[in-house]
């Protein structure tokens, strides 16, 4: 695998700079209406009546969809399989009269322009019949339940027998932490452009999942889902809030057919914090117990998040609680309460962000309990295998990660004493934490062509979230047909290509990958046989495991002179060209190995002692995650990861106003992400691990790994600069003063 690993340059950089990489929002259709959304200013109760005629009666409007005039659409069967289908919810729009959260969808306005859709959109009176509505998850506790979707399903872990070990142990921690409600906030808005000829649909769309989309939205139209064609070519950004298809993608769908044009409908940025799903609050409670030399013998997680009264979700902040460490009682459990807000959703590493922020800050409380090294403390708890499947890992590199990445910290200069380090004025404070991501895969498959004219081509109908994507399934296509990278073309983002999974989980290069990979050697290996077949062929006769191929070019091993190129082969055979298609899924190696990719975060920060003000100086992060497709946009999504670890530490933070159930700072200015002046220059590399039992192409994904832990690593930092452990993220200067 010469050309895998490579720091090649996006191949679709120039696109993208050049401003001709085309996103969702961005086509254009003849005859194209443009639409606006109209959402509920109280958060529960009802429309008594909505008054639309102002509205339809202005220049250039097309319609106004309310719920007397919605088509009547149909449920979600509940057993819909999450990898045939992602809802962002199963309630419906426009098919009732009731408000079950601000900001939900109470209509659509369509018009000629953007600007008469929107003024269609501000003259429509809605009275309502409003109720109290009740936000505040704390004050709910009692209604704590066990979680009704399928994220929920399984999450509580446990072994051993915690209460006992935690009446045993020698030194007891018992902390409860909090965090509250994050969205994702993708540069590019949300958009869909929906249009119709006769009975089949095209949907452009920024979405994570092509073919999950395809299906909730024929599923809820009641239409075939081949008459649904799904497109989504680049993505400025998801992490989440687009891997679930979401009210609006519908509402465009119908809007286009109540019109008989195309239609095309983008969230405001403030319509995006209640139409795409939030990451939720969460209340955690953690207890460990431990000898008094650093042994852990118990853990209890028990993990509260607040969803919507409507519909459960489950932030799964235990998942990884019963895997990182060796410790013989752990017990892992969720909780959820439904408030009157919107249904949360999957955000940037969800449940293991926030779980891992209280796993890996107890750690290292109890490391200062112990008065052990927090690092130390970690190696005292290795998991030599998985103790909670007890199967061996495909593969583990956690102790060089912390090794190399306590190297080129200097953690061993680090004085371990709270408030010891000064810079100047300034309090210094040095923290670490561990971090993992399991290894998911699902069912992919791909099309690989070589071609007359010396080129070869891949197709999968996987998505392009910004990380990558076309890159390093470029890579895989050249590497394994042994072309030139930009003689390859890859096409993705489209139903009608080969069917690929979501984009989520971290989990594309491990499927969509692997088929892609299976498909290109089984394309390679078609044309050879055909030469080596060929009396015509120099290579008549060869063995195929002695034909090396280079730049198209196929020749004997032990006589590089002896050979022709691909193309020679095709067009001797009067072929345009050879084509494999490839399903790749996992099989009995998931039985046998537990499959994750490890990390550890070394941060520094600085802390103003007289206004409470926090810089994140030095960040080292070392992951080692099998094989790395591309050295550069690899390290770019672990630093990505890091700098949302450093924001969900330090700033991201979504305020309600308890009376409305508004989300009070629903916009870049006043939801702050970190930015540039917020994030010092991050160290992420790769530690080298081979894994030949993840996949066929031993990779494990880095998408999220970098995010999980490194908020931890900020607060532990920072509680190591003041002496002051906060445990209510985010970490904002009045907590520390
Ligand atoms: Mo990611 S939150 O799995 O899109």
């Amino acid at each position: 695998m010469e050309l895998i690993g490579k720091a090649v340059d996006r191949v679709d950089g120039r696109v993208k700079v050049t401003g001709t990489a085309r996103y969702t929002a961005e086509f254009s259709l003849p005859q194209l209406a443009h639409s606006v959304l109209l959402h509920s200013t109280i958060a529960k109760g009802r429309i008594r009546a909505i008054d639309t005629q102002a509205a339809e009666a202005l220049p250039g409007v097309l319609a106004v969809i309310i719920h007397l005039n919605a088509p009547k659409l149909h449920e979600i069967p509940k057993d819909l399989k999450p990898t045939e289908g992602k809802t962002g919810q199963r309630l419906i729009p426009l098919q009732d009269a009731t408000i079950r959260y601000h900001g939900q969808h109470i209509g659509v306005a369509i018009a000629e322009t953007l600007e008469q859709a929107n003024y269609a959109a501000s003259l429509v009176q809605v009275d309502y019949e409003p109720e109290e509505p009740i936000v505040d998850m704390m004050t709910q506790l009692s209604q704590a339940h066990q979680p009704d979707d399928y994220l929920g399903q399984g999450a509580d872990q446990s072994r051993g027998d915690v209460d006992s070990a935690l009446a045993q142990a020698e030194i007891r921690i018992e902390r409860s932490y909090s965090t509250p409600i994050e969205h994702s906030s993708p540069i590019e808005l949300s958009a869909t452009i929906a249009t119709w000829d006769g009975d089949q649909l095209t949907l452009y769309d920024s979405t994570q999942g092509v073919s999950s989309t395809a299906t909730i939205v024929s599923t809820v139209l009641g239409i075939p889902k081949e008459n649904v064609r799904v497109i989504s070519h680049y993505l400025g950004g998801a992490f989440g809030c687009k891997s679930f298809t979401w009210p609006h993608t519908i509402l465009a769908a119908i809007a286009a057919r109540h019109v008989n044009r195309p239609v095309k409908l983008e969230l405001t940025r403030q319509q995006m914090f209640a139409s795409i799903g939030y990451r939720p609050r969460t209340l955690q409670h953690m207890t460990l117990g431990a000898t008094k030399d650093g042994q852990l013998t118990a853990i209890r997680h028990a993990s509260t998040n607040q969803a919507a009264t409507y519909e459960d979700y489950t932030e799964t902040c235990g998942s990884q609680t019963p895997v990182l460490y060796a410790c013989p009682n752990v017990s892992v459990t969720h909780r959820v309460i439904g408030v009157d807000l919107g249904k949360p959703t999957i955000m940037r590493a969800p449940g293991e962000a926030p779980g891992s922020f209280v796993l890996e800050s107890a750690m290292d409380e109890l490391a200062y309990e112990l008065c052990l090294d927090p690092l130390e403390l970690r190696l005292r708890n290795y998991a030599q295998k998985d103790p909670q499947q007890n199967l061996p890992w495909s593969s583990k590199s956690l102790r060089e990660c912390y090794r190399q990445g306590a190297e080129r910290f200097g953690w061993a200069r680090r004085n371990p004493t709270v408030r010891s380090m000064r810079d100047g004025n300034m309090l210094v404070g040095q923290g670490m934490a561990t971090t993992t991501y399991e290894v998911f895969r699902r069912p992919a498959t791909a099309t690989v062509q070589i071609l007359a004219d010396g080129t070869a081509r891949g197709l999968s109908s996987t998505q392009e979230l910004g990380t990558g994507t076309y890159t390093i399934m470029t890579q895989i296509v050249a590497d394994a047909v042994g072309i030139a990278v930009n003689s390859v073309r890859f096409d993705l983002g489209d139903t009608k290509l080969p069917k690929s999974p979501n984009s989520d989980g971290s989990s594309t290069a491990a499927s969509t990958g692997s088929a892609v990979y299976l498909a290109a050697k089984e394309a390679r290996r078609q044309l050879i046989e055909k030469a080596i077949q060929d009396p015509a062929s120099p290579l008549h006769h060869l063995d195929i495991t002695q034909v090396m191929v280079q730049d198209g070019r196929c020749y004997a091993k032990d006589n590089p002179a002896q050979g022709e190129t691909y193309a020679d082969i095709l067009k001797r055979h009067d072929m345009d060209c050879i084509e494999a298609t490839c399903q790749a899924q996992s099989g009995s190696e998931q039985k046998q190995y537990s499959m994750y990719a490890f990390g550890a975060h070394f941060a520094e920060v600085q802390v103003n002692p007289d206004s409470g003000e926090v810089q994140v100086t030095r960040f080292v992060t070392s992951i080692a995650a099998g094989r790395i497709l591309n050295a550069k946009t690899a390290r770019s999504q672990i630093i990505g990861g890091v700098v949302f670890g450093i924001g969900m530490a330090l700033l991201e933070h979504t305020v309600v106003d308890e009376r409305s159930g508004h989300f009070v700072n629903p916009d870049l200015g006043e939801y702050y992400v970190p930015v540039n002046t917020d994030i010092p220059a991050i160290d992420a590399f790769f530690v080298e691990e081979d894994d030949p039992h993840v996949n066929p192409i031993g990779v494990k994904g880095v998408g999220e790994i970098g995010t999980i832990g490194s908020a931890a690593a900020v607060a532990n930092a920072v509680y190591h600069a003041t002496g002051k452990r906060i445990r209510n993220l985010p970490i904002t200067l009045d907590k520390l003063l």
